[in-house]
Order: structure tokens, then C-alpha cells, then sequence
């Protein structure tokens, strides 16, 4: 994510009069890596200390502890930064979200990247959505190891809608399960390429694979996540390419 966002805000400053940093699932800006007393910058505090700063950052997380831990530390570490905190839900309160974008104009254009970071599959299409509906930059972590594979059962339940929610579709499961064959498709497989074709659908460039991160457990390699990348703009894709040059598979992308 640093590496994206560095090239990100290097490239694009002076081309555009506002670069906008958006965090949906923020958390509090530092984590304690288990088992250490080792602490480290999380993706909010990441964004802040780059060598070119965004010019506006908006924050979310529906944790009120963890998103108030942030702010503290940004009003203490900088105060300077035009920054904007969204307690709650980030799906509930996108309409609070799209108030802190900037306006754009002909004569003032606004760019922004948005990080989306949940545990397991939280995000809904059409939150995404309604940010696609400005310049907006896409990265955002699927949990395909984590939780599809594992939740598969539970989110097939007619009670559960994460994936409704996550596809903003209500008929995936007799697209998955029957009428269409998906025998060569794994589930993971089904959620990733029909996110790929809805994003196409919003006018960004069509992407062919997304990026895993695994990591060893007793010899094996083992799926975390895919990291997915999307914009609207060919130049983004070239900057994503040169990212993923410095990561392998295993390594954090952060
Ligand atoms: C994986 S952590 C994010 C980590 C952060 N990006 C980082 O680099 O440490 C997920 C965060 O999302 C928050 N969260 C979970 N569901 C959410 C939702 N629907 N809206 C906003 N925040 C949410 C949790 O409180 C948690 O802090």
C-alpha cells in the first residue's frame, strides 16, 4: 500500500490540486506485531508519513476506540494535515464520506485512492460504487484465504448476505451453486472474477489477476489474501505493475 500510495502522490502532485487519501477501515494507526513488543505503522499512519503527503485524508472505522486512538495521534504527530474521521459503519456512512471529497472543477481536479482493509469480506459493491462515481483509485484486500474459503457454508445461508452485500447481488448463490456451470470455478475463483467484470462495468480497466499474499506454516504455503487494484486509468495499472515488482507472494504488501 506505502509503495502504491509513494508513487501515487510523487507522480500526481502538481497535476492535480487535490490528492485525497481514503482509509475505509482505518483502525487506529499502529499495531503491536503478537508475540513482540514490536510496533509498527498501519496503513492510516503509513498514508500520513509519506515524502509527499496527500493533500486531505478521510478516515472510517466502526470501531469508536480505534478511530479515536487515530485521530488523537494525527492531531499529536500532525497537525497540520487536512484530515476528516468517520466513526461508524463505512457502508452506513458513505454519504458522510463523499462530503469530505473535495469538490473538483475544470479549473481544480480532485484524485483520490481509496484503501479498503476489512477482516473478512465487510465492503459492499455498492459502497464502491458510489466513490467510482468520482476519480477514484482502488486498492482493496480481499480475504479470499481468510474467510471465502473457510466461510463458504455460512455465507451460502439464506440468512447470511455478505456476499449479496460484497456483489451486490441477491442471485449468486444459484449463479454459484446451479443454473450457470462454475465446475472449473473455485469459490474464490467465483467472487474475484465477477468483482473484476462489476468493476468493468463501472469504465475501470480491466484487470487479469489479482495479487495473492501467502505465508509459510509448517512447509506449506498458505493463501492470506489477494490484493485487487483498480483504476480508471491506464497510467494507475503501470503504477500498480511497478508496485507489485517489489513485493513477492509472501511478503506484506504494506
Ligand atoms: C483489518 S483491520 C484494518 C487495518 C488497517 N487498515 C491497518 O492497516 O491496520 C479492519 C478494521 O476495520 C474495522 N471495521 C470492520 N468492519 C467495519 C465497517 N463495516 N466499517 C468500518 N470499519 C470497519 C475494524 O474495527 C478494524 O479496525
Amino acid at each position: 500500500m506505502g509503495h502504491y500510495a509513494d508513487l501515487f502522490t510523487t507522480t500526481m502532485k502538481g497535476k492535480w490540486d487535490k490528492l485525497v487519501y481514503i482509509d475505509l477501515f482505518s483502525s487506529s494507526g499502529y499495531a503491536k506485531i503478537e508475540n513482540t513488543d514490536k510496533i509498527i505503522k498501519t496503513s492510516s499512519m503509513i498514508a500520513l508519513s509519506l515524502p509527499t503527503p496527500f493533500t486531505n485524508y478521510i478516515f472510517c472505522d466502526e470501531n469508536e476506540s480505534l478511530i479515536s486512538a487515530l485521530e488523537t495521534r494525527v492531531r499529536r504527530d500532525f497537525p497540520n494535515v487536512n484530515a476528516a474521521y468517520v466513526k461508524g459503519d463505512c457502508n452506513n456512512n458513505i454519504n458522510e464520506i463523499l462530503k469530505y471529497i473535495p469538490s473538483y472543477s475544470k479549473t481544480s481536479g480532485v484524485l483520490t485512492f481509496c484503501f479498503v482493509d476489512p477482516f473478512a469480506l465487510e465492503i459492499h459493491f455498492k459502497t464502491l460504487q458510489h466513490l467510482a462515481k468520482l476519480r477514484v483509485d482502488f486498492l482493496i484486500l480481499i480475504a479470499t484465504g481468510m474467510a471465502a474459503k473457510r466461510n463458504k457454508e455460512n455465507y451460502k445461508r439464506d440468512t447470511n448476505s455478505t456476499i449479496d452485500n460484497f456483489l451486490d447481488n441477491t442471485n449468486w448463490r444459484t449463479e454459484y451453486f446451479g443454473e450457470i456451470d462454475t465446475s472449473n470455478e473455485s469459490f474464490t475463483q467465483f467472487i474475484t472474477n465477477r468483482l473484476k467484470n462489476k468493476f468493468v462495468q463501472l469504465g475501470y480497466q480491466k484487470v487479469e489477476d489479482f495479487h495473492p499474499v501467502r505465508y509459510r506454516l509448517k512447509g506449506k504455503s498458505v493463501l492470506l489474501y489477494h490484493l485487487a487494484f483498480f483504476s480508471k486509468n491506464e497510467r494507475g495499472n503501470k503504477f500498480w505493475d511497478i508496485t507489485k515488482s517489489y513485493a513477492n507472494e509472501q511478503t506484506s504488501m504494506f
